[in-house]
C-alpha cells in the first residue's frame, strides 16, 4: 500500500476544507521541501553507451540527440566524464563490425562490447559495467535469438545467451542483464555463469520487457530493427499486465538479482504494481523513444526540457523504481549537483 486514507470509514465526508486546507503544506519552498516524498539521486541512475568499431568515431545518432555511437578511443572520455559525474554504472550495447545468423560477434572474446569492457576497467576501475545479453544487435535478421522457420527458437537461443554471458563476464562485466525475453533464460545464464566460476556476478532481467514502438530511436542507434515481421512473438503486448506479473515471478525463481520493466513512463501501473508484489530491486528503463520526445518537444521550444525530464523521471522512481537507466542520466547529475 503505497498511500493510506487516513479514515476510510468516513470516506468522502471525512471534514470540511476549512479544517484540512492542504494548502499549509506547500506554502513556502522550505515547507515543500520536508513534504517532498520523492528525490531523484544520482545513485539511482544507469547510463546507456552504445560502442562501435573503428577509430575517432563520435556519430551521434539522429532521433536521440545528445547520443552518440562511440569507438573505444572516444569511450574513455565518455566513461571519465560518466565516473566524474557521479553515476554509478553504465550499460552497455555493442554495434559489432558484421552480423550473421547466429550472431556471433556477441559471444566472441574480442567482440566489441568484450573489448569496451577492458578498456573501462583499465581507465575507470570503479564504475561499474552491466551489459545488455541480446542477439538482436548482433544477428543479420535484428531477431534476439535464433531464427528457424521464420520464427525465433527458444531454446536454441538459450545457448548463446549462456554462452555470451559467459564471454562478458570473462571480460570484466560485473553485471549481466539478458533481454531477449526468452523462456528460461535468467535460469540459462544463471547456471552458465556459476558452471564457469562467476557466481558472484548478478542478473538484472528484463524481466517484463513489452513490445512497444518507444523502442523505435534505439532502433536506428543499434541497428538492430527485425528485418521480418516484429517482436510481438517473445516480447508481451502492451494491453497486457497479468503476464508481465508472471515474467518477473519467474525471472526470481530463476535466480533474478533486479528484475526490470520496460519501457517505463507507459508502464508506471505495471511499475507500481510489481514493486508492490515483490521485494526484488526493481529498475526501469526510461527508453529511446521516451527521451526522444523531451528532446524533440524541447528542441521546438515546446516543452522545458530541464523540468519535464525531472517530472517524468520523479514520476518513474515514485511508481517504485529503485534504479533508472536512462539517457538523460548525464544531464540529470548536473542539474542534482547544481542544486546543491
Ligand atoms: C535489446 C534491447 C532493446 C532495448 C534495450 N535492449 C531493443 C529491443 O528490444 O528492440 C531498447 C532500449 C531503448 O529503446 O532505449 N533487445
Amino acid at each position: 500500500m503505497l498511500w493510506r486514507r487516513t479514515s476510510p470509514e468516513r470516506g468522502l465526508h471525512m471534514s470540511s476544507y476549512s479544517q484540512n486546507r492542504l494548502r499549509r503544506l506547500r506554502e513556502s519552498p522550505a515547507m515543500r521541501r520536508m513534504m517532498r516524498e520523492t528525490r531523484l539521486s544520482v545513485d539511482d541512475f544507469v547510463y546507456p553507451i552504445f560502442v562501435t568499431h573503428g577509430r575517432d568515431v563520435r556519430k551521434e545518432i539522429g532521433p536521440m540527440p545528445g547520443m552518440y555511437q562511440l569507438s573505444l578511443d572516444q569511450l574513455i572520455s565518455e566513461i571519465g566524464e560518466v565516473s566524474e559525474l557521479g553515476i554509478p554504472a553504465v550499460l552497455l550495447f555493442g554495434i559489432p563490425a558484421d552480423k550473421d545468423p547466429l550472431g556471433t560477434e556477441a559471444y566472441e572474446p574480442g567482440g566489441i562490447v568484450q573489448e569496451a569492457i577492458r578498456v573501462i576497467k583499465q581507465t575507470t576501475p570503479e564504475l561499474m559495467i552491466v551489459t545488455d545479453l541480446c542477439l538482436c544487435e548482433y544477428t543479420d535478421h535484428g531477431h534476439c535469438g535464433v531464427v528457424a522457420d521464420d520464427r525465433v527458437d527458444n531454446d536454441r537461443t538459450l545457448e548463446l545467451l549462456a554462452k555470451t554471458a559467459t564471454c562478458q563476464a570473462e571480460a570484466g562485466a560485473d553485471m549481466v542483464a539478458p533481454s531477449a525475453m526468452m523462456d528460461g533464460q535468467v535460469g540459462a545464464v544463471r547456471e552458465a555463469l556459476d558452471s564457469k566460476g562467476y557466481k558472484g556476478t548478478p542478473i538484472m532481467a528484463y524481466s517484463a520487457k513489452y513490445s512497444s514502438a518507444f523502442y523505435g530511436p534505439f532502433r536506428v542507434a543499434a541497428e538492430s530493427a527485425p528485418q521480418f515481421g516484429d517482436r510481438m512473438g517473445y516480447q508481451i503486448d502492451p494491453a497486457n499486465i497479468r503476464q508481465a506479473m508472471r515474467e518477473i515471478e519467474q525471472d526470481i525463481e530463476e535466480g533474478a538479482d533486479i528484475v526490470m520493466v520496460k519501457p517505463a513512463l507507459s508502464y508506471l501501473d505495471v511499475l507500481a504494481a510489481a514493486s508492490e508484489a515483490f521485494d526484488h530491486p526493481m529498475a526501469a528503463y526510461n527508453v529511446s523513444g521516451e527521451y526522444a520526445m523531451v528532446k524533440a518537444a524541447a528542441q521546438n521550444e515546446w516543452l522545458d526540457s530541464r523540468l519535464v525530464t525531472m517530472e517524468i523521471l520523479t514520476s518513474i522512481k515514485r511508481a517504485g523504481a529503485d534504479i533508472i537507466i536512462s539517457y538523460h542520466s548525464k544531464e540529470v547529475a548536473r542539474w542534482l549537483a547544481s542544486e546543491g
